[in-house]
């Protein structure tokens, strides 16, 4: 049972005894952008299920996918005024709050999801997460998506191929750069208007996961999909100081572990949809997949370093270097350095 302060009761209850409440369970609202079909969409579902498992209901977890509740750009405002109390917004998407994020929009900087657990296991990486706690924020944990395709309206091969048409791209100043790399112009805007965008051939392209562009059905309006997987779509999963501290221990420890599993769950989800989807998309002949030879991926990669340069101050060249690091295991180095 909960007791109403008598500030929230008004004089005439304050004069009266306590009034007792019947106990309602704890609310947390989870909004997010994408389908349930994909990695953060079944992530979101499971979280649900496992809190209510948990807490024996004393916690109830609502989903709300696709935008219903908040797009990204507003969802972490709505955060701090307690109107959502949970999202996973891209690491995109974490501008305003800090510089440090943009550490994952660098294109070509992680090989594959591997490199990327390395890193965000490792001290540097988990402290990141601590990164927007300043502005009343808590990460609570990373949750992959994948690694990022191009889509367009014309076959893209070389960052020549690219020079001139419009992409659609998240809120960040990293991809912004990477695409004024190879002289192609990007656009900023929310995900539920890139469909739209594309049909309507408002822009010629964008770059997402393979699960976003099965999904969202990006696909059947993109003739072509260059498998370059040239940068990471990851998400941090968070939630509000005042909300989080503002759990009763135990059951913050139980809506922490619930997220636990889910994080692992969503993960595999991750690593799975991206062969699942890529092999919808292709089976759907709706649109050409296609593979870059060595030498034209090294031509990407070559128009698309500066970018490092550019955001080395901001992000900081050790934190850039211990990522790049994680491609090699302790593995590769010993054996690299054996018999030297
Ligand atoms: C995008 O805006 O393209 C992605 O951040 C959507 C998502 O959450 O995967």
């Amino acid at each position: 049972m909960k007791l109403l302060p008598f500030a929230a009761l008004g004089l005439a209850a304050a004069i009266s005894a306590p009034v007792a409440l019947a106990d309602d369970p704890v609310v947390i609202k989870f909004s997010h952008v994408v389908a349930e079909n994909t990695p953060k969409g079944q992530m979101a579902n499971r979280f649900k299920e496992l809190v209510a498992e948990k807490t024996g209901g004393a916690v109830v977890v609502e989903v709300y996918p696709n935008s219903q509740l908040f797009g990204d750009d507003k969802v972490l405002e709505a955060m701090l005024l307690g109107d959502v109390q949970m999202a996973a917004p891209a690491l995109s998407k974490f501008s305003r709050y800090t510089d440090v994020l943009a550490l994952y929009d660098l294109p070509f900087l992680f090989q594959d999801l591997d490199a990327v657990d390395r890193f965000q296991q490792s001290e540097q990486g988990q402290a990141m997460l601590d990164s927007i706690s300043r502005k009343g924020l808590i990460g609570l944990g990373y949750l992959h998506n994948g690694m990022k395709q191009l889509s367009s309206s014309k076959p893209l091969r070389t960052p020549e191929d690219a020079a001139g048409l419009k992409f659609r791209i998240m809120s960040s100043e990293v991809l912004e750069a990477q695409f004024k790399a190879v002289d192609a112009a990007p656009l900023k805007k929310p995900f539920s208007e890139v469909f739209t965008l594309l049909q309507t051939r408002a822009i010629d392209g964008q770059e997402n996961t393979w699960s976003n562009i099965y999904s969202k059905k990006f696909f059947e309006v993109q003739p072509y999909i260059t498998e370059s997987n040239h940068g990471l779509l990851d998400y941090m999963v968070v939630t509000s100081k005042e909300f989080w501290m503002g759990l009763p221990d135990e059951q913050r420890a139980q809506v922490n572990a619930a997220l636990r599993e889910a994080l692992d769950f969503g993960n595999q989800i991750a690593r799975d949809k991206a062969i699942e989807d890529k092999g919808l998309i292709a089976e759907s002949g709706r649109s050409e997949i296609l593979e870059l030879t060595p030498e034209q991926r090294a031509q990407w990669v070559e128009a698309m370093k500066p970018v490092w340069k550019k955001f080395e101050k901001e992000i900081g060249a050790d934190l850039i270097d211990a990522a790049y690091a994680a491609n090699t295991t302790d593995n590769q180095v010993a054996s690299a350095t054996d018999g030297q």
